[in-house]
């Protein structure tokens, strides 16, 4: 690191580690047995766990602190869920004890650790449903009611996205799925800690949760199971949360996000208003600063510290490198993929022209954030901006 000035505003990608989850994991740093073995060592271990594990339950509204299973993340979570409904489908009784179910839904802007996940299962043979959005990245719930019959197995639905922030009607889609009876996942990544999520109220079967987007560390996760629905390990080996997930506990990585998640709950709404009102001071900056700009996303039902916006005329990585020079942390819209530019799944997903795709930006705020950095973003941007529709051939407002 050196020490220039530096602005983050990309706290949908990951969130630095709090002082309190620091604190708590440096005092446990010794914490050494196996949370597995029995003597003293071991025990101390496991009574640390699962205060974490009452934690991460609590965050999410679900009173069975076993139901939550610790993993490496959310992509690992995702996963779990995904091969479990195919190993449901693929079993010798053809999902015989589900009714037969052999049908997936998922939506066209979830991360692409679920969207590749259906992906692969859709290039094996499996019947899967990608849901399209409309302009504002709602699912469409006549689609989604078309595409639910008997035989849908599992639906997945994220709770709230990470590149436009819109958050879904959960419950009414977790309604639809259950009249239908299939079962319920939603990757809430992106939700847990930043909006309230509910499990059980929900009535979701499976919620994915990831430490590291809440101000802890890196490779932990979770995966709330409601108690009865199915689900297999996706590693194999010890009996370790019940057969579900082997591998020897990583005690400092669970201890770290149960502190998260015990401040993310404490301080939620102040967090809400914190970084809403930092997304409100941006996007009424930028549309009186910048002409001709579109803001991504609904409208209201969108995560509180989520801007994105397209910049037409302009290229998204041109942006970041010049916000990045001069200090400023942004993300694009778009990902540089085997040497082409492909604009973003979501982007496309809410009908965003390719052209205005790669002109795109997220800002994700945090808890770091202040007003000044907000005015510091308006004071450079607009030139930026300025400079690039100069030099661009695309023209500005196509
Ligand atoms: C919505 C969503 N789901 C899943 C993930 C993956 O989580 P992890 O980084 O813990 O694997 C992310 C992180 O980028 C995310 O934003």
């Amino acid at each position: 690191m050196n020490d220039k000035k530096r602005i983050y505003l990309d706290y949908n990608a990951t969130a630095p580690i709090s002082g309190e989850v620091k604190a708590e994991m440096i005092s446990a740093i010794d914490l050494y047995g196996n949370a597995s073995s029995m003597h003293t060592s071991g025990r101390e271990a496991r009574v640390q766990i699962e205060s974490a594990r009452r934690s991460i339950a609590k965050l999410i509204g679900v009173s069975a602190a076993e139901d939550v299973i610790f993993t490496s993340g959310g992509s690992e979570s995702n996963n779990m869920v995904f091969q479990s409904a195919r190993d449901i489908i693929s079993s010798p009784d053809g999902g015989g004890r589900f009714g037969g179910r052999t049908e997936i839904i998922t939506t066209a802007i979830e991360h692409p650790c679920v969207l590749n996940s259906a992906k692969y299962l859709k290039s094996l043979g499996y019947k899967v449903t990608i849901l399209p959005v409309d302009e504002d990245g709602k699912i469409k719930i006549s689609a989604f009611e078309a595409a639910l019959s008997e035989r849908t197995l599992l639906v997945s639905v994220m709770f709230a996205n990470n590149e436009i922030g819109v958050v879904q009607d959960m419950k009414e889609i977790v309604r639809l799925a259950k009249n239908a009876g299939a079962f319920v996942h939603t990757d809430a990544v992106q939700a847990v800690g930043k909006i309230p999520v509910n499990a059980q109220e929900l009535g979701v079967d499976y919620l994915t949760m990831s430490c590291h987007k809440i101000y802890g560390p890196k490779g932990v996760g979770a995966l709330y199971r409601r108690r009865g629905a199915p689900l297999g390990p996706l590693i194999h080996g010890g009996h370790q949360e019940d057969g579900l997930r082997a591998g020897t506990y990583n005690t400092l990585g669970i201890l770290g996000f149960g502190k998260a998640a015990e401040i993310a709950g404490a301080r939620l709404s102040e967090y809400q208003e914190k970084t809403g009102a930092l997304r409100r001071r941006l996007r009424d900056g930028l549309a009186a600063a910048v002409p001709n700009i579109r803001v991504n996303g609904h409208p209201e039902d969108v995560l509180p510290n989520t801007l994105n916006v397209s910049f037409p005329g302009a290229e998204g990585e041109a942006i970041l490198l010049r916000l990045d020079m001069k200090g400023i942390e942004v993300s694009t819209g778009s990902a540089c993929a085997s040497g082409s530019l492909d604009p973003s799944h979501v982007l496309m997903a809410i009908g965003v022209r390719q052209e205005l795709a790669h002109g795109s930006v997220r800002f994700s705020f945090g808890w770091d954030n202040t007003p000044d950095d907000v005015d510091y973003v308006l004071e450079v941007l607009p030139e930026i901006i300025k400079n690039l529709r100069a030099m661009s051939t695309i023209k500005s407002g196509e």
